[in-house]
């Protein structure tokens, strides 16, 4: 088996992920001229959502979605923190960190279209086709990944290493094995 340093690598460092915000707002901005709603999914969105709404300097509205997963398979979602905005009439897009299953995506989309959205899309950093088990449209993307963990820029395991600059793409019993030495590792890339 190779040592945990050969099974990291860096995914998108800190410039790509700035040119991949700006590519997607600039999509954005030419599909919805009159402005848009943005409903982020916490928590892996936030980075990506700081970096993209600097890109859509007219008019932008932001909310916050928070969501859990339980049951067999944590196949079930609930929501832990609705929307405040009244998105009825609006043209709304869900900001997520990454699209895998779909699971996360079908209810959000759901659940804005039955408060009565004009329009729903989604935006999502990274999208693990691979893995879909829902068939979701994700009007948006940064970048399609395959089947390994991503950290960093906001995405977690175990609420570690949302704090990293960069993406980074490891194993996972590496990232779990001495979480303190792997991110001291990780943030020096
Ligand atoms: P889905 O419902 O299976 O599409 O799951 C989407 C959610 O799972 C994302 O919003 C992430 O929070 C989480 N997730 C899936 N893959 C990863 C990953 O590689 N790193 C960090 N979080 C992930
Ligand atoms: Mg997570």
């Amino acid at each position: 088996m190779s040592e945990p340093e050969e099974r990291v690598r860096s995914l998108l460092d800190a410039g790509e992920l700035a040119a991949i915000a700006r590519r997607l707002g600039r999509e954005i901005k030419r599909d919805y001229p009159d402005g848009v709603v943005l409903v982020a999914l916490l928590k892996g969105s936030i980075c990506f959502l700081a970096d993209l709404v600097r890109e859509l300097p007219g008019p932008c509205e932001l909310d916050f979605l928070s969501l859990s997963s339980y049951g067999d398979g944590r196949t079930r979602v609930r929501v832990v923190k609705d929307l405040d905005l009244e998105v009825t009439g609006r043209d709304v897009i869900v900001v997520l960190d990454i699209v895998d299953t779909g699971l996360t995506l079908a209810y959000v989309l759901r659940l804005i279209a039955l408060r009565g959205a004009r329009s729903t899309a989604a935006c999502a950093l990274l999208d693990r086709q691979s893995r879909r088990l829902l068939p979701v449209e994700v009007r948006y993307v940064g970048q399609v990944i395959s089947d390994e963990h991503v950290v960093g820029y906001g995405l977690d395991l175990d609420e570690r290493y949302r704090n990293l600059r960069g993406l980074e793409v490891a194993d996972e019993a590496d990232l779990r094995a001495d979480p303190a030495a792997m991110f001291e590792r990780l943030s020096q890339r």
